[in-house]
């Protein structure tokens, strides 16, 4: 038994009186490739990350629901199932109390629970440490009632819980890759009609290393920028007559954008064109064996987000620009953007020298100190005993 899930145990046990039914994990993740196209029905390539959420759960009858973080200050949270509500709550415990709120809408017979959790993952990093919160105790819940949903179905409750539950309007992507991802692959997944293909993504065998910089300028996505970025592709979408940019060919979006108006539309609608292109791209470069090569298209998907989309900042630009100079093959920023973490590809032989760099110029730009670790593609959520 690994030690986050023996003390996760003895914690709970401690807590609650008695043993928990059973012990779950689920990772944070890092996206690859393929940024702000989810709430777009576009194409995503996230990998989980070792960092997990470990949750040990009892089910109760009485309708009660008791919550525990190892991570927050504070005793056990006491809920009534019934007075679950939206909105209501601007706690960490909305996350989990949303998933058994968004089980018990969908007609799922949840009758109340006892949880422990602790968390590996960074928060506000851009790693998705709600999306694993989420899933645990979605997928724990899943199997002490015996409810049959496959993690597709879990992870679009989960999203349920973040968007109405929370009332942060994000995408399917995090929910997924904690749900669906698997060791030494990344995930690619059409958000459109959620299908799914397991993308073998062993960078140690080929000399290559992938570096997590989290540069701990903090972001939030209930914050108005996100939402305002989904709010301007849906308009280019209406004025171009598609249901979402996902139906705007690569081959087409010269003539789609000469029929926009509106700079900041044309602005938002190339980003997410040219990035679904940079997804298939990656898929097929890797599947060529050319994983060197994925490099260059990460970084033009930084300059996309950058320019078009105006998502980056001046650190997550800093790391990108740094991990170039020295010799990186490849950057950009990841997740929601507004800070938390870039990536970097680099040979294995450079990572010293290219997490040298973006600390001095850190520094020397009086930043706070950033993060840096590897990422190795891990499993998606599972059930541990
Ligand atoms: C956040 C959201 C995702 C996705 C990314 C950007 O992580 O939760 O749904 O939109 O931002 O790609």
């Amino acid at each position: 038994m690994g030690a986050q899930q023996a003390q996760v145990r003895g914690r709970f046990a401690e807590l609650y009186g008695a043993a928990p039914e059973g012990v779950w994990a689920a990772p944070g993740r890092v996206n690859l490739i393929g940024e702000h196209t989810d709430y777009n029905d576009g194409f995503v390539m996230p990998f989980a990350l070792p960092h997990q959420v470990t949750a040990a759960v009892s089910r109760r009858t009485d309708g009660v629901l008791r919550l525990h973080s190892a991570d927050v200050e504070g005793g056990v949270a006491e809920l009534s199932l019934d007075a679950l509500a939206p909105g209501g709550d601007p706690q960490w415990t909305a996350y989990p109390a949303g998933v058994v709120w968004a089980l018990r809408e969908a007609g799922h017979p949840v009758t109340g629970a006892d949880i422990h959790l602790s968390s590996t993952v960074p928060t506000g990093a851009g790693l998705s440490s709600s999306a694993a919160l989420e899933v645990v105790v979605a997928l724990a819940l899943n199997d002490l009632y015996e409810l049959g949903l496959q993690r597709w179905q879990l992870a679009r409750l989960c999203q349920r819980a973040e968007n109405v539950y929370v009332g942060a309007p994000t995408g399917i992507m995090d929910q997924t890759a904690s749900a669906c991802c698997e060791s030494g692959h990344a995930l690619f997944l059409d958000t459109r009609d959620l299908s799914q293909r397991q993308i073998p993504f062993d960078l140690a065998a080929e000399g290559l290393r992938l570096l997590v910089v989290d540069t701990q300028v903090k972001h939030a996505h209930s914050g108005g920028e996100y939402g305002k970025r989904r709010a301007g592709c849906e308009k280019g979408a209406a004025l171009l007559g598609v249901d979402a940019l996902r139906d705007i060919a690569h081959a087409d979006l010269d003539e789609a954008l000469a029929r926009l108006g509106d700079e900041e539309v044309v602005r938002l609608v190339r980003h997410i064109v040219t990035e679904n292109h940079r997804v298939e791209r990656v898929v097929s470069l890797l599947h060529a064996g050319d994983t060197r090569a994925i490099g260059p298209v990460l970084s033009e998907g930084h300059a996309s987000l950058r320019d078009d989309f105006r998502i980056s900042c001046p650190e997550l630009d800093l790391v990108v620009d740094t991990a170039l100079a020295f010799g990186a093959l490849g950057a950009r920023m990841t997740g929601g953007g507004f800070g938390g973490s870039a990536i970097v590809l680099t040979e294995a032989t450079e990572v010293d020298t290219v997490t040298k760099a973006i600390e001095e110029a850190f520094a020397a730009a009086a930043f706070t100190t950033p993060r840096v670790f590897e990422a190795v593609p891990s499993a998606g959520a599972h059930h541990l005993n």
